[in-house]
């Protein structure tokens, strides 16, 4: 069904309701949480993670899906578009160009990382590392990641990957590649956690993950555990807006994002079970930072019966993950560039691609010409971080939750709530409406205003 608009929209909540998980399941939960988790201490960071997603993610997923789908068009524009509704400052399109600048950011080296998935399928699937030896295990990543050539063809493959299925539209290609992907990817992920559950120590994984030592927390493990939930869930920038544009009247956003985000915490959590037990039983430390996932773990598959294959298959797994997520991000910048130039939807996807790889290349150099390069070394927290370390950080960090703070005035304190509760189907005085209006005008931009002033100080 067309609308007046004039794009597409989706075929059904069902097939919103993959996509979108399907942006918010990727590396964030396979690669980034467990990394994050066991670098954070475990339990006490997975409580404040998991309280972050309830409080402050979900309530923003709500918004941002709601503000795209009265917008109707790119975040830009839906931002122009619903400012002047309420007659507020037509200044509100500079979040959409943020969102759509953000995007940009984390799709170059979500790409990367991307890359060293795919990458990691043939080194696995080939059988070359069954029984060997611990340094020529690690060395597959010191190789991988040390030359620049071989970086840049997996990152290349990558984008390439997903700038196809993006040019194809939301039917034809973003529908098509999630209603193979994600039933495929549900699969891989019960398996992986039986094959954990199986061979490796899971009750030793369940107490890393379960059990909070509140000593551990600090500014900084709240912050990164905030950073995570936007990241993981794929709210905060506007850049979510993009898929609630092409979402239906009948669609009812609240229960959708409420499915969306319980279905992206199970996940992560479900590939802690999937990565823990390995890591536990073969005696290795879960504190190894991003390498976790491809350098501690591929360590414990060589070694263990079944390892090789079910190897292969996480690897298969994690890098349909980051496919589903990655034509997410590029959707709001192809929709822009579509709607704002006179050009075919399938070009402005090559465009969109070709710029977002071309700012890969500086993270693909972090990690060899450049990784000695610090853009921020004058100031002392920045000292030894390197351009990959500052864009993660720079969009996980600052711009996902500043988009969130924003979003939370936007719709909380500047929308009418007549217009809201209209919007998201739900009546001002029913529960759910409160709670939402309450965490969005209250708790969100409380709390995002106590993280930023802590973290700039
Ligand atoms: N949520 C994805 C992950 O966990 C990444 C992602 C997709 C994202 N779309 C997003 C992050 C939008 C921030 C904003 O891997």
């Amino acid at each position: 069904m067309q609308l007046a608009t004039g794009h597409e929209h989706w075929s059904s909540r069902l097939a919103f309701l993959m996509a979108t998980v399907g942006s918010a399941v990727g590396l964030g939960n396979i690669w980034r949480f467990p990394y994050s988790a066991g670098m954070n201490g475990g339990g006490a960071y997975v409580l404040i993670y998991i309280a972050a997603v309830l409080l402050v993610a979900t309530p923003i997923l709500i918004t941002e899906l709601m503000l795209g789908r009265r917008g109707q068009m790119s975040p830009p524009s839906s931002m122009g578009k619903l400012a002047t509704e309420i007659k507020a400052s037509r200044k509100w399109k500079g979040l959409g160009y943020a969102g759509l600048f953000t995007a940009l950011c984390i799709l170059s080296f979500y790409s990367v990382i991307g890359g060293w998935a795919l990458a990691y399928i043939p080194a696995l699937g080939s059988g070359v590392l069954a029984g060997a030896p611990a340094d020529k295990i690690t060395g597959v990543f010191t190789d991988l990641v040390s030359n620049p050539w071989t970086l840049l063809f997996w990152h290349s493959l990558f984008i390439l990957v997903t700038v196809l299925i993006s040019l194809r539209g939301i039917r034809g290609g973003i529908e098509k590649a999630v209603n193979i992907l994600m039933p495929m990817l549900f699969l891989m992920l019960v398996i992986m956690v039986a094959y954990a559950a199986a061979a490796g120590n899971f009750a030793a994984a369940v107490d890393f993950l379960f059990t909070p030592d509140f000593s551990k927390i600090t500014g900084a493990v709240v912050l990164d555990a905030l950073g995570q939930a936007f990241f993981s869930i794929g709210a905060g920038m506007a850049i979510l807006m993009a898929y609630g544009s092409y979402l239906n009247r009948n669609v009812h956003i609240p229960r959708a994002s409420l499915v969306v985000a319980g279905a992206d915490t199970l996940v992560a959590l479900l590939a802690g079970f999937a990565i823990f037990p390995i890591v536990f039983a073969n005696g290795l430390a879960p504190n190894s930072g991003p390498g976790l996932v491809f350098q501690t773990l591929p360590l414990a598959f060589a070694q263990m019966p079944g390892g090789i294959v079910f190897g292969t298959l996480f690897f298969i797994l994690l890098s349909s993950a980051a496919i589903t997520s990655s034509i997410s991000l590029l959707e709001p910048i192809v929709q822009w560039v579509d709607e704002t130039f006179p050009i075919p939807r399938k070009i402005a996807a090559i465009i969109s691609g070709f710029l977002t790889w071309a700012l890969g290349l500086m993270t693909i150099l972090s990690f060899n010409l450049l990784a000695d390069f610090h853009p921020l070394g004058m100031f002392d927290r920045f000292a030894s971080k390197t351009f990959f370390d500052l864009i993660d950080a720079f969009t996980n960090n600052l711009m996902l939750p500043f988009g969130a703070l924003l979003m939370s005035i936007f719709a909380g304190w500047l929308m009418n709530k007549t217009i809201t509760s209209e919007e998201l189907g739900l009546a001002t005085n029913q529960l759910w409406f409160r709670s939402w209006r309450f965490l969005i005008r209250y708790v969100a931009p409380f709390v995002l205003s106590i993280i930023f002033l802590t973290n700039i100080f």
